[in-house]
């Protein structure tokens, strides 16, 4: 087994929380939008966060992971979420930075959701010039993440895993492997989680999700809101016991909105079984 570490997402809002799952993680995910301010004219990193994400670092390792990028939209990726993340590239030491493989605008318009991509050859050009982009703006290793599929496959020119590596093969940008997305999609879809494990190059895989989420009209949902179930732990100890797999970090993910539901103790727990899993 690689040697692989426990992380959680931090948005700065629950103190107490952190004090508890700080003995169980080696890394803090921080989400650029999420723990920025608009002040009328423009979102930004307040300082006294900045300062925090500072003195955290001196014990935990920063990874960044946006939301707004939208990489996928036609009109283009979103400057204001890169304002976000020059702000934090010119203070913060973090360790890689990574989004969503989709896209959340449409002609400027949110879409309230993450939609995924056509998977084209002309949607492959397009990605590859966005992510040498980035790539060039930024001396960090850049990860794509797979989302779930909300809406029914537009026709395609690659299989899901075929087209990750396309990319990754064009631009050298690795991969996020959200291994509950894929589980939503095999219960929504029939995916062949399989197939798309034995396709996927493993040796740009640097980071693994885990989560729970809900059924809501029979649909399985990302919604992190709950404690990690069997399968997909089983399927992570799985991946990360392939070989030429690189994965540093397992993420475990859940939403603000969760804690109060799950409590405090309950999430402290969970981040403590995980950390005697996979540390
Ligand atoms: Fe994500
Ligand atoms: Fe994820």
């Amino acid at each position: 087994m690689q040697n692989t570490f426990l992380g959680a997402t931090y948005e700065f809002k629950n103190p107490s929380l952190l004090e508890k799952i700080y003995p169980y993680i080696n890394y803090l995910e921080i989400t650029p939008d999420s723990i920025s301010t608009f002040d009328g004219k423009r979102s930004y990193i307040p300082n006294e966060i900045i300062d925090e994400i500072k003195a955290l670092s001196a014990d935990k390792k920063i990874v960044v992971h946006g939301v707004g990028l939208s990489i996928g939209s036609f009109d283009g990726y979103s400057e204001e979420y890169l304002n976000l993340l020059d702000s934090l590239y010119d203070k913060i030491d973090f360790e890689w930075h990574s989004e969503h493989l989709g896209y959340t605008k449409v002609s400027g318009e949110s879409l309230g959701t993450m939609l995924s991509l056509p998977r084209t050859n002309e949607t492959l050009d397009m990605i590859c010039e966005r992510v040498n982009e980035i790539m060039k703006r930024y001396n960090k290793e850049f990860l794509l993440e797979n989302i779930i599929r909300i809406v029914p496959d537009y026709k395609s020119d690659f299989r899901e895993a075929e087209f990750m590596n396309k990319i990754s093969e064009s631009t050298g940008c690795g991969f996020i492997l959200d291994v509950y997305n894929l589980e939503c999609d095999n219960y929504n879809h029939g995916f062949d989680i399989e197939g798309y494990i034995d396709e996927l190059d493993l040796s740009k895989v640097k980071e693994i999700h885990i989560a729970n989420g809900s059924i809501e009209d029979g649909f399985m949902l990302d919604a992190h809101c709950g404690t990690v179930m069997d399968s997909t732990i089983e399927l992570t100890k799985k991946i990360i016991n392939l070989p030429g797999n690189c994965v540093k970090l397992i993420n475990y993910e859940l939403l603000d909105e969760a804690i109060p539901l799950l409590g405090e103790d309950v999430i402290a727990e969970e981040y403590k079984r995980l950390n005697g899993i996979f540390n």
